[in-house]
């Protein structure tokens, strides 16, 4: 069983970490080596006391009530909106609250694609895609019979971009590319790709998946010049169920309304319903309200950490890790070649099973993924069923590094006895 104790609060590398409760307390003696943040990220007690007091405080639904705590609920959230569009650079009323990642690229892909793509015309997206950069695309094939491209990663853990130049056509309407690998952490030249795309035909969309990039990189929309933005709260240091999807607000006046229901509606009746303008159009129903809530505190804490100072410390534990990761001679890291990209690290060890290696990380405090990371296409392009993925946020120190190096060289000690 695992005997949680609280430990007093404990100076290391780093200026946060004992703003995480979960990671300030002993789990079977030790403090637990958390690196799996490109999976979810842990909270500090500041988005977890701001939900907390989202249901403590003046509770109520929002957009509906005329009562105190309705209305005071309803500016809270929409500040909310207005500091996440401060955030990406974006506009307010472009910025729409979805369940996350996964529903504003499926929103994209029923809203936009289905009026906007048929047979004849053709989509690209990469070998680097997330499943939810291409399930729904694929979903949306069946329906529309377009055509999807395909950009290879290189085994260098890169996309092939004079491939990507290639593949545009004419017959091009969508290119969706994942800004940053949550498999291999590596940083796509997406201002280079947009530009690409866009020098080839104005009018070609382009999706960018920023799940990764808007932890580890600050990301402004004006300046990335794509249509779309998709990202998730939960990696953002904020809670699960809710996630961000940006997009021109040209595009958002032109697209029909993804779910329907109360809420986004101006009028309803059996013969004609008419809906409110972008955001509301695409919030169907009650919202994730206390989610949206701890998503603005998650946003708050980062600016009080200054997200310059995070990616500065944040840097520096990758050149640390990536240098311990390719001293060991036995590990086969992927990716972190002569490019861009941040902690988030995919490696196999020479002759073990990467499932046995995980599980001896986990009995000495250290927490990694296994497997294909949601990446299969990926996976293949570099020729491997699955990886061990360590994962780092601006929580991690030496000592969560030190603990991964060790236990690789216990682990692989063991296995090959
Ligand atoms: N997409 C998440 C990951 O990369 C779950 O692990």
């Amino acid at each position: 069983m695992t005997v949680v104790v609280p430990v007093p609060p404990f100076h290391v590398d780093n200026p946060w970490k004992e703003d995480f409760p979960a990671l300030t307390k002993l789990v079977d003696g030790k403090l637990p080596a958390y690196l799996d943040s490109a999976s979810s990220a842990q909270k500090p007690e500041s988005v977890i006391n701001a939900m907390q007091n989202c249901y403590a405080d003046g509770y109520a639904n929002i957009h509906r009530g005329l009562y105190g705590w309705s209305q005071d609920l309803t500016q809270k959230y929409e500040d909310v909106r207005a500091k996440l569009a401060h955030f990406i650079g974006a506009k307010e009323n472009e910025v729409i609250f979805t369940k996350n990642a996964t529903e504003s690229i499926n929103l994209v892909a029923y809203a936009w694609g289905m009026q906007n793509l048929s047979e004849g015309d053709e989509i690209i997206l990469t070998e680097m895609e997330h499943h939810a950069n291409i399930v729904p695309w694929q979903i949306l094939r069946e329906r529309q019979g377009f055509t999807i491209n395909t950009v290879p990663a290189l085994d260098n853990g890169s996309l092939d971009i004079k491939a990507y130049e290639n593949l545009l056509s004419p017959q091009t309407k969508f290119v969706g590319i994942v800004h940053i690998s949550n498999a291999l952490g590596t940083v796509n030249p997406v201002e280079q790709m947009i530009d690409i795309a866009k020098k080839y035909n104005q009018d070609i969309k382009v999706l960018i998946d920023g799940t990764q990039s808007v932890i580890h990189r600050i990301v402004h929309m004006d300046k990335l010049k794509c249509d779309f933005f998709s990202f998730t709260g939960h990696k953002l240091y904020g809670p699960t169920g809710i996630g961000v999807l940006w997009a021109r607000e040209e595009l958002l006046n032109c697209m029909s309304p993804f779910l329907g229901g109360g809420d986004m509606i101006e009028t309803v009746s059996f013969e004609k319903t008419t809906y409110k303008d972008a955001p509301a159009k695409f919030e169907a129903g009650t919202p994730s309200i206390a989610q949206v809530i701890g998503l603005g505190a998650a946003l708050d804490y980062i600016h009080q950490c200054g997200l310059s100072d995070i990616l500065t410390h944040e840097e520096s534990i990758k050149e640390y890790c990536t240098h311990k990761l390719q001293s060991l001679p036995f590990v086969k890291l992927y990716g972190h070649g002569d490019f861009e990209s941040v902690g988030i690290f995919s490696f196999t060890v020479e002759g073990c099973d990467i499932n046995d290696v995980a599980m001896i990380l986990d009995q000495l405090g250290v927490y990694v993924r296994t497997g294909h990371h949601c990446c299969i296409p990926l996976m293949e392009a570099l020729n491997v069923s699955g990886t061990i993925r360590a994962s780092c946020g601006l929580y991690t120190d030496k000592n969560d590094i030190d603990a991964l190096i060790s236990g690789i060289e216990k682990a692989y000690k063991m296995l090959r006895a």
